[in-house]
Formats: structure tokens, C-alpha cells, sequence
């Protein structure tokens, strides 16, 4: 069950005070009080005119609120449901009690309020990693995906067992999620051991956890990997890594060098001679408003020459191979085995990804590979908690990475 900081209550207003430095204090039954600027209110009407409450569309402009809209009146109705105000130009709003009261941002608590808090994890989270069997998926209709994408931001990972072990079904799951992205290693990525390799996950090499592709402006967001093919019992097995975890401990534990991977940018590149030059300039740990870790990239294998301040240097190196060696630690690393059916779906922008190696004598290992926006699964996951857990319906998600 995904955790929500705070909740808004659902107490009545029972005072209010209008001030001369256009702001009025609004105040609840609970004893709670708040104040609002008149500017902000009347920015903020949801009559018809003003905009569709339903799809949260706006007609009205910043440009035609003053700083200090004058007012004619101004009373609670409804015992106290609502606030009335009629404005200087005869316009009327409306606003709703429990409205108000999660839109209060004079109260410290309201800016961290309906952010979903993520359940971190480290190598344990193999006895409790969320689990569906893909029949549940397939035919449980929409609550079904609704606990998969609850699980999935929780965690920022969950499985799916015994898909159809055939090429096509990559994408069908993926499309269930939503809108799949294509990129310019084609809308499902084949990884399959071959002797002449694009990506680092078409050898048999181990590979060291990473997020894909850090070296676009705005890198994959959901990973899908469907096993059709293991690699002999225990060969290959996935090693995931929760970024928000790393993060946190950083910050706790090396509070420089977090603050370093959160203000520098690295220089992330890729090139395939003749066909793409990627390069990304950007943060490993992306926060969001209120200072949370929202997103996180970061693959030693595709970090260039890095390029910063020369007293810096030494600080960012040492900072990266920190970094390197907690992702490595098995301590924080999940195994993973996956199995001809397994599907893994896992969130690129916070969870890490490797893998140990394998003999390719021992079989052909062989992964399809796809992404999804996160945006959409997000917006999934939103749409359909108004049905299932409406508490949920206005969760705050991690946005992922910026720059
Ligand atoms: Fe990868």
C-alpha cells in the first residue's frame, strides 16, 4: 500500500479575517488556521468561466489578477462548506473547505502532503519483491493492473512470471502500462550474447549496475525485461540496486559528496560511429521542490572525459568511485535470476540494473527489452487509484531525472 505523507482532513472553515495587506486567514474547525493572498484566490477559481475543473484547464491569465484584487464580499456559506467571495469587478468565486485546506501552502505540512513516500530497499528485497503471476495480469481486468502499479511505485520494481515465452508478447505487456517509447535501438531492444555486441547487455560480460541510457536529455523511464532465454541455472541473474536507497545513504553518511552528485553535472555519452552521438550533460541525483531525491542516472560505462572547476577534480573522482563501490556492495544488491517467462518492470530513473556474467557455452541468453513513459504509467497509476483507492487519486510522484 503506497504511503501518502499527510492526508487533508475534512473539517468545515469556522473563521474568517480579512486583513489590509491582501491576504485573508482562513480558519478550520480542527483549530487549524491558514493564510491565503486575495491574489492567489482569485487565481485559483474553478467557476466555469474560469476554467473546466474536471480536466483542470484554465481560461483565466496572471496577467489580469492585480497583486491585491479589491473585494466587494466575502463571507463562509453553506455552515461554514464553503468560501464566498464576490470581486471588485462583480466576478464570483466559489471555494470548497477541504479544498482550501490541502491547497494551504502557509502550512509547512501542505508541501509535503500527497508525496508518495517510497519504500526503499536492499538486498532483501528478494522475500518480499511484488509478484504477479502474468494470468492474474492478463485477465484480472483493471484492479489487477492497479495492484502492479501500486507495487511498482512503491518499489520502483515488480515481476511478472509465466508470460508467453514469444517475442511478440514484449510489447503486448508493455502497451498494458502505457505508451511504449521507441528510441534509436528500435520500440523492443533484443539482448541476446552475439560475438559483434552494440550494448554492453549483448555479451556475456558482468555487468555493473546502472540506469539505461543516462546519455539522453531524458532517459527511459520504465524498463521492461522479458526473459525468453536463461543462460543455465543461476548464470546471469539480474542485480538490482534501489538508487533512492544509495542516495539517502550518501546523504546521511557522505553529505559533500551527496550534494556534489546533486549540483554538478556529469558528461554522459554514447556513440555508434555513423549513426547516433548522444551526449548528456547531467546531475546523478535529480531532487525535486521540497529537496527529495526524484530521480537518479548514472553508468560508468558511459561517462566521458569529465570537464569541471581543476580544484574540483579530485573531489568528483573520489565522489563517483563512492558512488561505484556502493553499487557494487552485494549488501545492496538484489539477485535477481529470471527464468524463460519472467518479466521484470522497474522504474529506470531509481532502480539500477546489472547482472553476473555467464559462459556463453552454457546456452543463449536471451532478453527482450522495451520502455514505457513514465508520465503515462504515473497517469495510469492515478487514473485508475480514483476507482480502487481514491486517497491515491492526487499522489505526487518522483518525476524522474532532470538535468
Ligand atoms: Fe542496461
Amino acid at each position: 500500500m503506497l504511503k501518502v505523507a499527510s492526508e487533508t482532513c475534512g473539517e468545515d472553515l469556522v473563521g474568517l479575517h480579512v486583513g489590509a495587506a491582501a491576504h485573508l486567514r482562513l480558519g478550520w474547525s480542527d483549530g487549524v488556521e491558514a493564510r491565503f493572498h486575495l491574489s492567489w484566490l482569485r487565481n485559483a477559481c474553478r467557476c466555469e468561466s474560469c476554467g473546466d475543473p474536471a480536466s483542470g484547464l484554465r481560461w483565466t491569465s496572471f496577467a489580469d489578477v492585480p497583486r491585491a484584487p479589491g473585494i466587494r464580499r466575502i463571507e463562509l456559506v453553506e455552515r461554514g462548506g464553503r468560501l464566498a467571495v464576490v470581486w471588485h469587478d462583480g466576478h464570483e468565486s466559489s471555494f470548497d473547505a477541504v479544498w482550501l485546506r490541502g491547497c494551504a501552502y502557509d502550512l509547512p505540512e501542505t508541501l509535503a502532503a500527497r508525496r508518495a513516500v517510497p519504500r526503499l530497499w536492499r538486498a532483501n528485497l528478494t522475500e518480499r519483491l511484488a509478484t504477479l503471476p502474468h494470468a492474474a495480469f492478463r485477465d484480472g481486468g483493471e484492479a489487477a493492473l492497479f495492484d502492479l502499479l501500486q507495487a511498482l511505485c512503491d518499489d520502483g520494481i515488480v515481476r511478472l512470471r509465466g508470460a508467453p515465452v514469444r517475442p511478440e508478447a514484449t510489447a503486448e505487456i508493455a502497451a498494458r502500462l502505457g505508451p511504449i517509447r521507441e528510441t534509436s535501438y528500435g520500440l523492443v531492444q533484443d539482448l541476446i550474447s552475439k560475438p559483434d555486441p552494440q550494448v554492453a547487455g549483448q555479451t556475456a560480460r558482468a555487468q555493473v549496475p546502472h540506469t539505461d541510457e543516462p546519455f539522453r536529455y531524458s532517459p527511459p523511464g520504465i524498463l521492461l525485461f522479458h526473459c525468453l532465454a536463461a543462460a543455465g541455472a543461476g548464470a546471469g541473474a539480474s542485480l538490482m540496486v534501489d538508487g533512492f536507497r544509495i542516495a539517502e545513504d550518501m546523504r546521511a553518511e557522505a553529505p559533500d559528496a551527496f550534494e556534489m552528485l546533486a549540483t554538478r553535472q556529469i558528461s554522459f555519452e554514447r556513440r555508434h560511429p555513423g549513426e547516433v552521438a548522444l551526449q548528456a550533460e547531467a546531475r546523478v541525483f535529480s531532487r525535486d521542490g521540497t529537496g527529495r531525491v526524484c530521480g537518479v542516472r548514472f553508468n560508468d560505462r558511459c561517462i566521458g572525459p569529465q570537464i569541471c572547476a581543476f580544484h574540483l577534480m579530485p573531489d568528483l573522482l573520489d565522489t563517483l568511485g563512492d558512488l561505484s563501490r556502493r553499487l557494487q556492495d552485494p549488501v545492496n544488491q538484489a539477485r535477481i535470476p529470471l527464468e524463460p517467462g519472467d518479466v521484470l518492470i522497474f522504474d529506470n530513473q531509481r532502480v539500477l540494473h546489472g547482472r553476473t556474467a555467464f559462459k556463453q557455452s552454457a546456452g543463449t541468453r536471451r532478453l527482450r527489452s522495451c520502455h514505457v513513459d513514465r508520465d503515462g504509467v504515473h497517469s495510469r497509476y492515478r487514473t485508475l487509484a480514483a476507482r480502487f483507492a481514491p486517497a491515491e487519486s492526487d499522489t505526487v510522484l518522483p518525476q524522474g531525472c532532470t538535468v
